[in-house]
């Protein structure tokens, strides 16, 4: 290499290096630039206000940018996750069943409560609105209809063995570009509900059956001394009667209203420790005259009983009990009371036994006679001055201190009524 041209040599090198770094640069920007347009693109779409500034030319600010838009997104998808995960925890934390339908006819979304009362809900497209997804045919009916005329609808169905009651609640929603529009199917368990609407009905017809017959007596005696033709005998009876009768509705009434309040959970129960020997001990002296008064022989043998317990409301229930050993025994023969400790299911219990030897309670009317207005001999019963909601009372305050109470048949003649107290305060529930 001659002189000169060896002296240009390093700015010859510096020029090329120049050169290629120049064109370098160029090439890495032509590669650059879609993945620049990308991130701007995805931070004005991610809208977080840094429009404009995405990257420049510089390709590890772009890289950089980019790296954050990538964790943006990853971030934005784990919260979507979550969120979807609590949206299904939810929903299946939902007693009603829901189900989401979409226009092509596929389960989109079935709760824990919709598969436990209808199934897989695996769906068979019939025809382009006509579909099988409950496996019940009404239920499927209603939801083909909505399917084709988009207006919501509403059942009632029993399903399911033993049978329970379920409203079906089917809804349209978005059509989209599908043949039919998506649907929600929300199920809710009636059974229940019914149940106590049914019981409310029967106490209303029950309760003023019950009234009508001592106002129906009224009604003619109070007609017949109006008409005045009686002499002073006569007279004299049909008043006690009217009396009497007044007084089995005053009775009627105030068992109702005994009845409305135990079962009234706006009545605290006022729970005490206490001895159920002492609660008997009072009832028993109480009666005691009663039982003499219809010559029967009464004993009671009233062990120590501890029990958790409102002590008013035990004195219903012993009342309660005896006063049925003395309507339902005949004269000559014995009640006997007794408390004592009992272990049950693995629990300590005071129990209240009353014990007859009256007229007894056939097997098949041993769990009915808690129902309200339940009586065996309904004239019998009404002689003796009863109006059946004796033992409906008892069950409610028994149930009310989660005890137990039956009758069972004895060896002789009569009945053995039993009630089970818990000795001990629940962990649940707090002494008062
Ligand atoms: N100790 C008993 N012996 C025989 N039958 C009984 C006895 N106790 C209850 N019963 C039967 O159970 C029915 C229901 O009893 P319950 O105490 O609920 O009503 P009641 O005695 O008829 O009226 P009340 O509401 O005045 O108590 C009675 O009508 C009677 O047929
Ligand atoms: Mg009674």
């Amino acid at each position: 290499m001659n002189g000169p041209l060896w002296l240009l040599a390093p700015f010859l090198a510096v020029g090329a290096a120049c050169l290629l770094f120049w064109a370098g640069l160029r090439a890495e920007r032509a590669r650059w630039w879609p993945l620049q347009r990308a991130a701007r693109v995805a931070v004005e779409r991610a809208g977080d206000g840094t429009r404009g500034t995405g990257g420049g030319d510089d390709p590890h600010a772009l890289a950089r940018r980019l790296s954050e838009v990538v964790s943006g997104l990853q971030a934005y998808r784990r919260h979507t996750a979550a969120e979807v995960a609590n949206l299904r925890a939810a929903l299946d934390g939902l007693e009603e069943g829901v189900v989401l339908l979409d226009g092509y006819g596929s389960v989109m979304l079935a709760n824990a409560a919709a598969r436990k009362i209808w199934g897989a809900l695996v769906p068979t497209v019939r025809g382009p609105q006509e579909i099988e997804l409950f496996g019940q045919a009404d239920v499927d009916r209603a939801l083909s209809d909505v399917r084709r005329d988009g207006r919501p609808r509403v059942l009632e169905t029993a399903h399911g063995d033993p049978p329970r009651i379920y409203e079906v609640r089917i809804r349209p929603l978005a059509r989209g570009d599908a043949v039919a529009p998506a649907l929600l199917a929300v199920t809710r368990d009636m059974t229940e509900i019914r149940a106590v609407e049914r019981m409310r009905r029967e106490f209303v017809a029950n309760a003023s059956h019950e009234l009508r017959t001592p106002l129906t007596a009224i009604q003619g005696y109070a007609d017949t001394l109006r008409e005045g033709l009686l002499d002073e005998d006569t007279r004299r009876r049909y008043l006690e009667r009217i009396a009497a009768s007044a007084d089995a509705m005053a009775r009627i009434v105030d068992d109702m209203l005994t009845l409305a309040r135990v079962e009234s959970f706006e009545t605290p129960l006022r729970r005490t420790r206490l001895d159920l020997a002492e609660v008997a001990a009072d009832a028993a002296e109480t009666f005691r005259p009663l039982f003499a008064e219809r010559g029967l022989r009464f004993s009671a043998n009233l062990a120590p009983a501890p029990a958790f317990a409102d002590a008013d409301q035990l004195q219903h229930v012993a009342a309660n009990l005896l006063s049925n050993a003395a309507r339902y025994t005949p004269p000559g023969g014995s009640v006997h009371l007794r408390t004592e400790v009992r272990e049950a299911d693995g629990r300590r219990w005071a129990a209240l036994i009353v014990e007859d030897t009256g007229i007894g309670i056939p097997p098949e009317h041993r769990t009915r006679i808690f129902e309200r207005f339940y009586r065996v001999d309904r004239g019998r019963s009404r002689e003796a001055g009863g109006t059946g909601l004796g033992l409906a009372i008892v069950k409610h305050i028994v149930a009310r201190h989660e005890g137990r109470v039956w009758v069972e048949g004895r060896e002789g003649p009569g009945s053995r009524f039993v009630v089970l107290l818990p000795a001990e305060p629940q962990p649940s529930e707090g002494e008062t």
